[in-house]
């Protein structure tokens, strides 16, 4: 089973993350298809189709206190969430998320029932300079290391070279590094985790994505705004 997961990343306010999902009907036989809304729009998402889960971009560690301007777990559950996104490449790379800070995170929203899609990628220097594995092994190793069961976790390897540029990684880079990813989990954890690729998929890109060993699904940005776009982007994916 494919997963389609949109971030719609901060864009989409109540009025529109409402119009979208009234209309956002795809045809996902055997596919789960997840939408990540701004916090304010999870009020908004009453009239999504029940096949559709949402979540919220970001989540924080303790059940609440003085920590002003944070959302946590259990506001999330309340708010309708299912899921949560943690320690995307934007929040590490202009809020500070390092992945010590990324485990908590991911812990209090499994704590609270929450499906996590827990976010991992190397940048471009260390792309070139060849030592990607050991880069993702380290985000990995600490990001997950408060995290014993997998019943509710997603992997989502997303090269930071490949958000929201248009070059999107090629399908041999896909694999290898998937496969590398797939290595981790399989000796940590003795059950199945969904890894999913992310950085420039499109409904045009995404069925070789998809087809390729050891992608389960796709973590998609900008194409995922346009809500006819990411209708076919999955349908194309999960041919
Ligand atoms: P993009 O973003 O599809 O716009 O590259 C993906 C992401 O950041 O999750």
């Amino acid at each position: 089973m494919k997963i389609f997961a949109a971030n719609f990343k901060m864009n989409k306010g109540q009025k529109e993350t409402a119009e979208y999902l009234a209309d956002f009907n795809p045809k996902c036989n055997d596919a789960r298809v997840m939408v990540a809304v701004p916090f304010t729009s999870l009020s908004a998402t009453k009239n999504a189709k029940k096949q559709v889960e949402i979540g919220a971009q970001n989540v924080h560690f303790a059940p609440s206190g003085a920590y002003t301007g944070e959302i946590s777990a259990e506001m999330l559950v309340e708010a309708g969430a299912t899921f949560c996104i943690v320690a995307h490449s934007e929040r590490r790379k202009y809020f500070g998320e390092t992945d010590e800070t990324a485990a908590k995170r991911a812990k209090a929203a499994i704590d609270a029932g929450l499906d996590v899609i827990f976010c991992i990628g190397e940048d471009l220097a260390v792309r070139e300079k060849g030592t990607f594995k050991r880069k993702l092994t380290t985000q990995l190793k600490n990001g997950l290391k408060p995290i014993d069961d997998s019943t509710h976790l997603i992997v989502a390897y997303e090269p930071v070279w490949a958000i929201g540029t248009g070059k999107v990684a090629d399908v041999d880079t896909i694999a290898e590094t998937h496969a590398h990813i797939r290595k981790f989990l399989n000796k940590k954890y003795n059950k199945f985790v969904p890894i999913l690729y992310g950085g420039s998929v499109s409904e045009k890109n995404v069925a070789g994505i998809c087809a390729t060993k050891n992608v389960d699904g796709v973590l998609v940005g900008g194409a995922s705004l346009d809500s006819a776009r990411m209708k076919e982007l999955i349908l194309n994916g999960n041919k």
